[in-house]
Parts: structure tokens; C-alpha cells; sequence
């Protein structure tokens, strides 16, 4: 196996109870026959939809490779490449594949990233499947977008399929009506955060709504908020509830809306009450921190600074000194003076590659065991060789295509994020 991945190689040090999963520490392509599953990781007790796409296997060349071999290869074919290429990484992806991307960021900024490089033919996606859509959906039609492993997804995107949240709406229709107010407020307007199909993405366009990332959920709750009487967020229930708590909406006006009951296993008068119902769904890298996991860290370190994402329960939120997107966190760790020790509550790839990049501050994970976005970390260098090897031939493997009809709604509601502002 590669050594490549310097994540793994701490897990064959430390002990067993140190991290989610043992199988972390043999290469993605083990799990990547078979049924479809998110892989070891902190998603891979959630039940993956039979919809899942499904990687099969690459040439062993690929996996048999070593790490000087995979990075040699992949230099040589992004030098040919050239223009021709740009390669997108989530702060999430791990630091061998990151090493690579041209740019690194967060999902808001990598949906920019791909408006900017009209010149590149190809978009190479370092990050999971629903980014690689946005991307799809963004670019000029002559850019192929590619997304190296495909079975690179999201389990919370997984969460709110169309058929149901079709179903979620046709009831709230049939609660609401769809008359507006005199002040011309519809009765629910939908909401998408960008963790969910480009399906979704083109529902809420077709309905009047549109799509936020952690980085905006507040300006868009807002653009919601003037257009309709309520909203209807979805799938993360987190980020829905954080977001709209702070901005002052009661918790009594947020029901959840579970899919497998009718009205979401909620009574008429409560969803006539709400201001925000709230998909039942969420991320399982962050629902694994804790308020204990705070209370020690400040016992452990008086004066840490606790700083975690949005996707976060509501307790770890509140209990955080700050919550905000993987480049609030960034910018944050970037602006405090040397010596600054924090606690942060995101996904651990990232985290210690900030703990890397600032020596100067003590950096540590909230949580103490090893365990990656299972799907994030499925992209490894030699799926990122594997692919960009055969464009050098020119063949386009893993090319990641959205509809043209779902493209075009979704877009609008894609355009009505990236125009908003606060
Ligand atoms: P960001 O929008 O902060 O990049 O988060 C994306 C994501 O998937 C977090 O889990
Ligand atoms: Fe999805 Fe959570 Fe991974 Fe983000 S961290 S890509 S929300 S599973």
C-alpha cells in the first residue's frame, strides 16, 4: 500500500481506539467493488441509497503505485496539460491530493473558482460528487468537469432525495395554498444548502428558491425571508437551525420534517406556525463533536479558542467561542496573534493542515479520534493519476454531466445565491 497518505500513516501508529476506523489504513479501491457505501470514515454507518454511483475498479498500476511514482506521474501530466487543466481541492481533501489543486477552498469559493478558468478544458474536482455537479452547472458547456473517484458523494446530501421533498412540498401546498400575502410574501420559500443534488438544486430554482453554502446561509435566509413567510431548509438541520436561531427565530418555529411521516410527523398548527421547518438530515463528521469534548478542551487548555462549523448540533455551537465556514475557520486561525491555541470542530484533514501551516498557534481537533468525511477522503492520488492520465491520451473518464433541462433550473438558482449579498 502507498504511504503516501500521511493521515493513514499516523493511524498505523497510534492505537486502534485512536481512530473511527482500521480499514482507513488500506487504499479507497478495497471498498470500491461491491455495494455501494460511503466507506470507513465518520459517514460509513449511514445506509447509502441504492442510487449511489459506484467507482469500480482502476488498473493496479494505480494502486500499486508509489507515492514518489503516483506524484511523479501526476506532475508530468498536469506539465502536458497545462491551460488546458485546473484542478479544484476542498480544504477537506487530504494534503497529498491538495498538494496538487490549483485552487483550495471552500465549497462557496470553489463554485467561483470554476466560473473563473473559461480557458480550462477540463475541471478536474478534488472534492465529492455534488461540487463536482455545481461545477457541471457553472461552467461553459465545452469545460468537462471530473470528479476522479465517483464514488465520492455526500451522506448528507444523500438525505433529501427529489421524490421525497417533492412529496414534503405537495403537502406544504396543500397546508398553505400558494397565494401570497397583500405584501406579496409567498408561503414557504425552499431553500437548499449545496450539499444536495443538482436535482434539488433545480427544484427550489423552479419554486422560487435558492441555494446556500455555510459561507452565506445568513445572507440567504435573509433574501428568503423578504420573498416568503417562511422556509423550507433542507437537508441539513444543523445549519438551518444555527443560522436561523441567530438570527433571532424562535425554536418553537422550526419544526424538523421527517420524510417517513406524514406532514413530517408534525400537526397542522405547528407547520401554520413555523418560520423555518427543517429537513431531517445531517452530516455525521459533524454531529461527532460534543460539548464535553469543549469543557475539556477549556479545562485542558484555558484561554483556547473553540471554533467550529455550522453543521455542528445546536449545543456545540452554542458552547463555541465562533462557528463558521472552513474559510471562516481559516481566516480566523490566520488573524490571531502567534501563541493563540484553538479547538476547532471540523473535519480533521483540515484541521491538521492548519495545526501545518501555523506552527505558531496549538491547533487541535475537537475531537479526538481520527475520522475523515469517508467520501471526501476517497479521492487518493491514484484515482488523480488514473484520470488525468487518460485525458493526456485524450479520454475523459468520470465526466460528471447534469442534465441540460436540471442544469438550467438549477442555475437559477445557483445565480440567485452567488447574486446575493449582504
Ligand atoms: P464549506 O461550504 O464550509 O466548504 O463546507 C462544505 C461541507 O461539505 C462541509 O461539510
Ligand atoms: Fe458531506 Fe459532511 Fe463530508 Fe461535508 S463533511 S462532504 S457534509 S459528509
Amino acid at each position: 500500500m502507498s504511504s503516501i497518505n500521511s493521515t493513514i500513516q499516523r493511524l498505523t501508529l497510534i492505537s486502534p481506539e485512536s481512530t473511527c476506523n482500521t480499514d482507513l489504513a488500506k487504499g479507497p479501491w478495497a471498498f470500491d467493488k461491491g455495494a455501494p457505501s460511503y466507506g470507513p470514515g465518520a459517514s460509513e454507518a449511514d445506509a447509502t441509497p441504492a442510487s449511489t454511483p459506484k467507482q469500480g475498479d482502476i488498473p493496479a498500476e494505480y494502486r500499486e503505485a508509489s507515492d514518489e511514482e503516483l506524484t511523479a506521474r501526476i506532475l508530468a501530466a498536469k506539465e502536458t496539460l497545462g491551460e488546458r487543466l485546473v484542478i479544484l481541492g476542498h480544504f477537506y481533501q487530504r494534503d497529498e491530493v491538495v498538494k496538487f489543486a490549483d485552487f483550495v477552498g471552500d465549497s462557496f469559493q470553489l463554485a467561483n473558482a470554476a466560473l473563473t478558468r473559461e480557458e480550462a478544458e477540463y475541471i478536474v474536482f478534488c472534492g465529492v460528487h455534488f461540487m463536482a455537479e455545481t461545477a457541471d452547472i457553472l461552467s461553459a458547456d465545452r469545460q468537462k468537469v471530473i470528479l476522479p473517484n465517483l464514488a465520492a458523494g455526500c451522506s448528507m446530501a444523500d438525505m433529501a432525495d427529489e421524490s421525497s421533498v417533492e412529496e414534503c412540498w405537495e403537502q406544504l401546498m396543500d397546508l398553505y395554498g400558494n397565494e401570497k400575502t397583500p405584501e406579496g410574501l409567498a408561503p414557504v420559500i425552499p431553500v437548499t444548502y449545496m450539499n444536495c443534488s443538482a436535482a434539488l438544486k433545480a427544484f427550489v430554482g423552479k419554486h422560487g428558491g435558492i441555494v446556500c453554502t455555510s459561507s452565506n446561509a445568513t445572507t440567504v435566509l435573509e433574501w428568503a425571508f423578504e420573498r416568503g413567510q417562511r422556509v423550507l431548509f433542507f437537508p441539513d438541520q444543523h445549519l438551518g437551525r444555527n443560522t436561523a436561531k441567530a438570527m433571532g427565530v424562535p425554536l418553537e418555529q422550526m419544526p424538523m420534517w421527517n420524510p417517513n411521516k406524514p406532514l413530517g410527523g408534525n400537526d397542522a398548527q405547528t407547520l401554520l406556525d413555523s418560520r423555518v421547518i427543517l429537513w431531517h438530515g445531517f452530516c455525521s463528521v459533524h454531529r461527532r463533536f460534543n460539548t464535553k469534548q469543549i469543557d475539556k478542551a477549556r479545562i485542558d487548555f484555558p484561554g483556547v479558542q473553540v471554533i467550529v462549523h455550522p453543521e455542528c448540533p445546536m449545543e456545540v455551537v452554542d458552547a463555541a467561542d465562533a462557528a463558521g465556514s472552513t474559510d471562516y475557520i481559516r481566516k480566523a486561525v490566520a488573524a490571531a496573534p502567534a501563541g493563540s491555541t484553538f479547538a476547532i470542530g471540523t473535519e480533521v484533514n483540515m484541521v491538521n493542515r492548519l495545526a501545518a501551516e501555523y506552527p505558531q498557534h496549538h491547533i487541535f481537533c475537537l475531537d479526538p479520534v481520527i475520522c475523515p468525511c469517508s467520501t471526501m477522503y476517497r479521492i487518493h492520488p491514484g484515482y488523480l493519476a488514473w484520470v488525468l492520465e487518460a485525458l493526456v491520451r485524450g479520454e475523459v473518464l468520470n465526466q460528471i454531466v447534469v442534465a441540460p433541462e436540471v442544469a438550467a433550473d438549477a442555475r437559477v438558482a445557483l445565480d440567485r445565491m452567488l447574486a446575493a449579498r449582504p
